[in-house]
């Protein structure tokens, strides 16, 4: 799967997205190195500090599934990742975050480029 093909099928999960607060749905899929694909999206809460994002789901929901850092390829993601995502997304050693950027345009970065001179506890 293309970063682009990760990037249209997170599109198509974010109609699942539980945001009846903000009402903006966020998809993220992860595509890991065995092949295996696995989805998210954001679930918020009424309690609004509680709501989890969509990159922090996909990659539990990866977790759950046996995954563990390193074995993630790519990750897209119709939003721009908040920053604690960034932290996310670079603990667990994705190569490739794809994203709608603000302007609109589909980029892709490594977590390190999200993310320069990130904390890391290794
Ligand atoms: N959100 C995500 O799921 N991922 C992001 O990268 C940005 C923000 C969610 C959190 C909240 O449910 C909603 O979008 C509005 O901030």
């Amino acid at each position: 799967m293309t970063d682009e093909e990760l990037y249209r099928r997170a599109v198509e999960v974010s109609e699942r997205a539980y945001a009846p607060y903000s009402n903006y749905l966020v998809g993220a899929v992860a595509l890991a190195r065995d092949g295996r694909v696995f989805e998210g999206v954001n679930v918020e809460n009424a309690a609004y500090p509680l709501g989890v994002c969509a990159e922090r789901s996909v990659l539990s929901r990866a977790v759950v599934e046996g995954a563990r850092p390193g074995d993630i390829e790519a990750v897209g993601i119709t939003a721009s990742p908040c920053g604690g995502c960034r932290q996310w997304l670079f603990e667990f050693g994705v190569d490739r975050v794809t994203f709608r950027n603000p302007k609109g345009e589909i980029v892709t970065y490594a977590p390190r480029e999200l993310l320069p001179e990130a904390w890391d506890e290794l």
